[in-house]
């Protein structure tokens, strides 16, 4: 692999987590066969909760900071495992906050912003066109690979936090414009509305295409929200981190020969049956991937004047939260019984240890990764009906 003097540099570097990181690198590159390295504007981390690396995590990350490991780069963070100011009122024990606060102390040394998100493209990190960037969370990956146009692989924990420190990346994957081409054509044969709706489109495709590179037509429009959550679903059941869709993210294109798969009224009522295995929640959680202020805004309009009897988590980031306080939407869905939470995630935080069993949910990704993550039975449905579910 060719290294420029500067990437040599590193690679001798007296500072032991560049040196670390350099060679981390070199290593993955030689792996994927990548020919140099490609400089990156922005990175992002994951890793971040307690739940997810535990204490062998924290030991790692807490050593690297000690050592000199520090950003070069614009970096944010991915979700905690709690609502890093309101961990108390989300139910989460002492232990768990003090060993997620170690982690994200070790983080905010090393430079790293603890946007505690992971739609930071919503409101802070919003990469250009073509921009070279090394970001972590597979959801955010495919928003910016596929409706921002920008570059990068799905990075894994250590690989982002070293492309964050040297500012390099292995050129290899989505990088290079070789492999940013369509595989499968998906004929949407079924009118879609609701985020819940993009959601079971998601999950039905993710399967069948794996870590392929759908090019979706038959979509008229859809919102960045509706993107967000298609895009979610896929990365959670296949392992999609690029696709296209035809009049919206890309112009029309030359698709012929491709593999097509057609999604029509029964392959979407046979997906949102499979991802159902209760129809009780005894918790509905809204914001996988986190809400936009335009979604917080729809729950509290359908909220206004109601009450709720069973718990309901409206999850975003600190930034749309406090946007969310501005325009008191946050009060609406607290005085109907709701909760807006900042920084956290439904898969990261430990519901399974809160005494929860039932989720409700309108995210194809939450309904793919609650069964197995969180112990979950999942309740996969629109927001509306969800909240029918709640409301006394
Ligand atoms: Fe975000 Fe967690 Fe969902 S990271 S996309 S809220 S699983």
């Amino acid at each position: 692999m060719h290294l420029t003097n500067e990437e040599e540099k590193m690679l001798e570097s007296d500072n032991q987590a560049v040196q670390k990181a350099m060679k981390l690198l070199v290593k993955l590159g030689d792996i994927y066969g990548a020919e140099e390295m490609v400089e990156i504007t922005s990175a992002q981390a994951s890793g971040v909760s307690y739940k997810s690396i535990g204490d062998p995590g924290i030991k790692f990350l807490e050593e690297f900071a000690e050592e000199g490991a520090k950003v070069s780069v614009p970096t944010f963070a991915n979700p905690a495992g709690m609502d890093l100011d309101n961990w108390e009122e989300m139910g989460i024990s002492e232990d768990f906050a003090e060993k997620q606060n170690r982690i994200v102390e070790a983080m905010r040394k090393m430079g790293i912003n603890i946007t505690a998100s992971c739609t930071p493209y919503l409101w802070s990190n919003l990469p250009v066109r073509n921009e070279h960037i090394a970001w972590a969370e597979s959801s955010a990956v495919s928003f910016a690979n596929s409706v921002i146009g920008a570059k990068t692989n799905r990075e894994g924990g250590p690989s982002a936090l070293a492309a964050a420190i040297t500012g390099r990346t292995p050129k290899h994957g989505l990088h290079l414009e070789e492999n940013r081409k369509p595989t499968h054509v998906v004929d949407v044969d079924v009118g879609l509305e609701n985020i819940s709706d993009f959601g079971a489109l998601g999950s039905w495709v993710g399967r069948k295409v794996e870590d392929g590179k759908p090019y979706f037509t038959g979509i008229d429009h859809a919102s960045t929200d509706q993107l967000k959550a298609l895009g979610a679903a896929m990365a959670a059941s296949g392992a999609v981190a690029l696709y296209f869709v035809e009049g919206t993210t890309v112009d029309p294109m030359d698709v012929s020969g491709l593999e097509k798969l057609h999604f029509t009224d029964n392959e979407m009522d046979r997906e949102c049956e499979d991802l159902t295995d209760t129809e009780q929640p005894d918790i509905v959680v809204f914001g996988c991937p986190h809400c936009s202020i335009n979604e917080i805004e729809d729950i509290a309009e359908a909220l206004e004047g109601r009450k709720i009897d069973k718990d309901l988590w409206v999850l975003t980031s600190k930034a749309v939260k406090t946007w969310a306080d501005r325009m008191g939407y946050t009060e609406t869905i607290e005085e109907a019984g709701g909760k807006v939470l900042s920084d956290t995630c439904n898969v990261v935080c430990p519901l399974e240890d809160m005494g929860y069993g039932n989720t409700g949910t309108n995210s194809g990704k939450a309904a793919n990764y609650l069964p197995g993550f969180c112990e979950q039975k999942v309740c996969f449905a629109d927001r509306d009906e969800l909240l029918e579910k709640v409301l006394k």
